[in-house]
């Protein structure tokens, strides 16, 4: 099929100006948010309902070209744009489902509202607290990122420690098949047991199983009174020890975020702001909050009212809070932003690791950053080991994920905690699954897309040390 036909049959089903052909219109689909992933697309096609998904699958089935799901495109893998190179393996269509973005059904009462897979974090978050309560996942990039993607990576972000990931959220789902057909349902019935579970068999397939075109989202209770604390403990092991304290002792606790000084010293420069607190070079910086009914500042002083902690800023006003706050949520965008004078967009790895793990991760990780000659800039979300491990001005970025890499399975931790595997670490799945697991996550695929046309090549586990013998690294 010419690519003309191609846009004439899926302009019929969605209406041709929700086909975008030109090079102008496509580009934004094509590359990710750092910059790092990128690739073409035949054309990109915008369905505004779940009928249009189905008919959108079948058809691009039919002329044997491949779909590659994207809703907010701040993925991080390169799980959300086209591939580049030898990985197209047929002409490919981005889906993008920024359309469905309709928030319907809420249930305060039931704590539920149902969500379109194009509805952002932001909106998700905006309808809970107009009937008095909140969203369970929280994250940066909540403008953009969308319920669908959340759910295709099983994100996580801030509140994951009070509340869990993106899978524990969804109480029901739908989705379109490869071949066209809808599966799952909305009803959200806490308990409901009719054979196998939808939401836990997508999230985290990555697009590569089906198309979530919405989700039966959980809600949670609405705090007004919210305290934020900038710390300083002199070790990560004093980190740790105290974010344990605070986990065992603090009930109002939502989020407990590690701060390396590199990265304090990184955004604070791109805010243009010293920070509140001052953090010698071997200190461990932790953002933490409590929300509560009750105010909840004087719970969280209190343990911080002791060893390991050598420094201390606290904001309970909206302002002070945003403005503490900002030296953590801005700091993806001061990474991209210090990546432009390098040269080259900056080289994530998202880890995690078990919590006595984490002081081992990161010494292993700044000597596989001084060797490369790049620089670290280490975050995340500490009570869950989760680190983003992000580097300016890597030279070779494939010797250097394999060493983290390797490292992060030998401590007993996981290659991807919370942006998925995407294109970029396929060949490191083994290190974490084994061979018969990988087999049957296989056959899953094929049964639900036999033509392999979803996503090709994400989450599509190969042995890099097999393959790379073979000179076969895809
Ligand atoms: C975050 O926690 O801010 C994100 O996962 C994004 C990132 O690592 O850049
Ligand atoms: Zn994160």
């Amino acid at each position: 099929m010419t690519p003309r036909s191609l846009a004439q049959t899926l302009g019929s089903v969605v209406g041709d100006d929700h086909v975008l052909v030109d090079d102008d219109l496509r580009r934004g689909f094509e590359t990710d948010w750092t910059g790092r992933w990128s690739g073409p697309s035949a054309l990109v096609v915008r369905p505004g309902a779940t009928h249009e998904v189905a008919e959108v699958l079948i058809r691009c089935a039919a002329a044997g070209v491949d779909v590659i799901p994207q809703a907010g495109n701040t993925g991080l893998v390169g799980g959300s744009v086209p591939r580049a190179g030898d990985q197209a393996r047929r002409p490919a269509v981005v889906l993008s489902l920024r359309r469905l973005n309709a928030i319907a059904d809420v249930d305060a009462a039931a704590m539920q509202l149902t969500a379109g897979a194009g509805t952002t974090i932001a909106d998700w978050q905006a309808a809970a607290r107009a009937v008095g309560l909140d969203t369970p996942i929280d994250f940066a990039a909540r403008d953009s990122a969308t319920v669908g993607g959340a759910i295709a990576t099983n994100a996580g972000g801030s509140r994951v420690l009070r509340y869990g990931t993106m899978r524990q959220q969804v109480v029901g789902i739908e989705a379109v098949l490869a071949d066209g057909r809808v599966v799952g349902s909305l009803t959200g019935l806490p308990k409901e047991t009719v054979g196998l579970h939808w939401p836990s068999i997508l999230a985290g397939s990555e697009g590569t199983l089906a198309i979530v075109t919405a989700a039966r989202l959980r809600l949670v209770p609405h705090f007004d009174h919210v305290v934020t604390a900038m710390i300083s403990t002199p070790t990560v092991g004093a980190a740790i020890e105290l974010a344990g304290r605070l986990r065992r002792r603090v009930t109002s606790l939502d989020a407990i975020e590690i701060i390396q000084p590199e990265a304090l010293r990184l955004v604070a420069a791109h805010l243009g702001r010293t920070p509140p607190i001052g953090v010698a070079d071997d200190a461990t910086v932790l953002l933490v909050e409590c929300a509560d009914h009750a105010d909840p500042t004087d719970e969280l002083l209190a343990e911080l009212d002791g060893p390991g902690v050598t420094a201390t800023a606290v904001a309970t006003d909206a302002p002070h809070r945003v403005a503490l706050v900002a030296f953590r949520d801005r700091l993806t965008e001061a990474i991209n932003a210090a990546s432009v004078d390098t040269g080259t967009p900056p080289f994530k790895l998202d880890v995690a690791v078990p919590l006595g793990a984490v002081e081992p991760l990161l010494d292993l990780a700044g000597d596989a950053a001084r060797s490369d000659g790049c620089t670290l800039i280490a975050f995340g979300h500490l009570a869950e080991g989760n680190l983003h491990l992000n580097h300016l001005g890597v030279r070779d970025p494939d010797a250097l994920a394999d060493r983290v890499l390797r490292g992060v399975a030998d401590l007993g931790g996981t290659i991807s905690a919370e942006h998925g595997v995407g294109v970029a670490k396929t060949g490191w799945m083994h290190l974490v699954r084994t061979d018969d697991d990988l087999a049957a996550q296989a056959a899953i695929k094929s049964a639900l897309d036999p033509l392999g046309m979803l996503n090709p090549g994400v989450l599509r586990a190969h042995d890099r040390r097999r393959s790379t013998a073979a000179g076969q690294v895809p």
